[in-house]
């Protein structure tokens, strides 16, 4: 898939013209990663955060309620993701300075030690020695999106901890090196955002060689500076469901062993069918949510989350229902992705 590819079916709005890029994106995900759909069990762990993203409803200036779960409320999770049959867990959070390098490599030892699980975790920017402590622990993949490749744009969106820490696309290359399935993305129609841009991200999709791609629409939060943005850029990508799907397909064509998710944003635009379409325009993983409600709430990184008011086990329900309602199946185990599991093989001596 070449760059000037990719941007014409960007610009493309005829929804004929379209049914290729699903068809093509649909055939390269049932020859390259069948019809299995994983599940992957969402823990909320933290809404603390130490940070500005201009974006974000749970930036560090924003009035709300927070919360750390304690490792215990954490492993209740857990032991439900396992009980629903899931294979993944993963553990998601601000980026928060009391989630410490002890605390979380604590919590990754005893999820390894006590469940058969694959661990992500999804924790921010955190330290080579914290990042490599836990992947000591057993932790096996970890999510970091890089949220736009325009570097100006994302200077303005999501400013620096401090002057010369790693950027994100540095610390993506040390995890792969620490021996992580490594996962990333971005968000889709953020003010500022154009086709050319989104064209652009595809192409570090491919030469990041990522196992996991999330995308998910810009949902404006009102709380936060990047909702009252003025969007006059010229090519400005619209955050809507199509240009998500768009990506989800351009994804799957780019990085065809990669596990995509059919993102919570995007079924927060379209409550009844957003996961089925993106599961048959690429994507080949959902991520239920198994956050305990009181928490769940508070943990609004945009407004209006699908699922917020239902409870973890009618959520895993009504989707393997779904999943199987559309003639895929739910997939068993963990669901590394194939380039993983030939890594893996690999680096094991003979
Ligand atoms: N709209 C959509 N996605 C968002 N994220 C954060 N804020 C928003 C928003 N307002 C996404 C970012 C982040 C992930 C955890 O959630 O891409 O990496």
């Amino acid at each position: 898939m070449k760059t000037e590819e990719a941007l014409s079916w960007l610009r493309e709005e005829d929804e004929e013209a379209l049914e290729e890029l699903w068809r093509l994106a649909d055939e390269t995900r049932r020859r390259f990663v069948g019809d299995a759909v994983h599940l992957r069990g969402l823990v909320e762990i933290s809404n603390h955060c130490a940070r500005s993203c201009a974006y974000c409803g749970i930036r560090a200036p924003s009035r709300i309620r927070r919360y750390r779960m304690s490792e215990d409320e954490i492993l209740d999770c857990v032991k439900l993701a396992c009980s629903l049959g899931y294979g993944t867990v993963v553990l998601q959070a601000g980026e928060d300075p009391g989630l410490t390098l002890e605390l979380v490599e604590d919590l990754v030892r005893r999820v390894k030690g006590e469940t058969p699980l694959a661990v992500t975790l999804s924790l921010g920017e955190r330290t080579p020695e914290e990042l490599s402590a836990w992947r000591r622990a057993g932790a096996d993949r970890y999510l970091l999106r890089f949220e736009t490749s325009n570097e100006e744009l994302y200077a303005r969106i999501h400013p620096p901890l401090w002057e010369g820490a790693l950027g994100r696309l540095e610390l993506l290359r040390h995890l792969r090196d620490l021996g992580y399935e490594v996962g990333s993305g971005v968000m889709v129609g953020i003010p500022g955002q154009s086709c050319s841009d989104l064209a652009r991200d595809i192409e570090l999709f491919k030469e990041l060689d990522l196992d996991m791609i999330g995308l998910g629409p810009f949902i404006p939060h009102p709380g936060t500076p990047l909702a009252e943005a003025a969007t006059n850029t010229v090519d400005q990508v619209s955050a809507d469901e199509l240009s998500t799907y768009k990506m989800v397909a351009l994804a799957r064509l780019a990085c065809p062993e990669a596990n995509i998710p059919s993102t919570t944003a995007l079924s927060t635009l379209n409550l009844d069918e957003g996961r089925e379409l993106g599961l048959s325009r690429g994507a080949n993983v959902v991520m239920p949510n198994l956050t305990p409600p009181e928490y769940r709430a508070l943990y609004e990184i945009y407004p209006a989350k699908a699922e917020v008011p239902d409870t973890a086990i009618e959520c895993a329900s009504s989707l393997s229902r779904r999943v199987l309602a559309m003639g895929r199946r739910i997939g068993r185990g963990r669901g590394d992705s194939p380039a993983a599991v030939r890594r893996a093989s690999k680096e094991k001596p003979r």
